[in-house]
């Protein structure tokens, strides 16, 4: 399959409403390509990401899980407006601790998983301005910057889950598998 130029998808993305996919959405599990900060309509997207995201009550949304293959993630892990960002082209610099949390997912509705993630995450990121962040985050900003850049690498948190943990979710997964077959 052809990769689709990040300008053409954002365009594409834009030309109708926002809409969360969800597992098992394949888009979920495609690998996100690198975008121009610079590029207008990438903040007309944010934007319209953000306002998903906070109707859906989420705390992070990746680009995939609005269909759109390129590396843009908006998170807010407060709720205040200071803790709102939008993270283009994220890069991982270094990980460190580990410890276990529940996490949710907008694209997992009604599955909540206890996850096992670093605790600490060091990354580097353009705004939309282009500047360049080196962002060190512990706690709950540190285990949604990880959930989401997993999205942007078709990393689902059913993937850091025990046999076990899987089982008990199973029969929701297929209720979702369902659902999905239904509407494509
Ligand atoms: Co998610």
């Amino acid at each position: 399959m052809a990769t689709a130029a990040p300008e053409a998808i954002i365009e594409a993305g834009l030309r109708e409403a926002l809409r969360i996919r969800f597992y098992p959405d394949p888009v979920l599990r495609a690998k996100s390509v690198g975008v121009n900060f610079a590029y207008p309509s990438l903040r007309t997207l944010a934007g319209r990401m953000l306002e998903t995201m906070y109707r859906e009550d989420g705390v992070g949304l990746a680009a995939p899980q609005v269909g759109l293959s390129i590396r843009l993630i908006v998170l807010n892990a407060t709720g205040e407006p200071s803790g709102e960002r939008v993270i283009v082209n994220p890069r991982v610099r270094s990980m460190s601790g580990q410890g276990a949390s529940e996490e949710g997912c907008l694209s997992f509705p009604g599955i909540r998983l206890t996850v096992e993630r670093a605790t600490k995450i060091q990354i580097e990121y353009r705004d939309l301005d282009g500047r360049l962040h080196d962002l060190t985050a512990d706690g709950f900003l540190s285990r949604v910057i990880q959930h989401e850049i997993d999205h942007l690498d078709g990393i689902e948190f059913i993937d850091r889950i025990t046999p076990a943990q899987r089982s008990a979710v199973r029969s929701r997964l297929k209720e979702l598998e369902r659902r999905f077959k239904g509407q494509s």
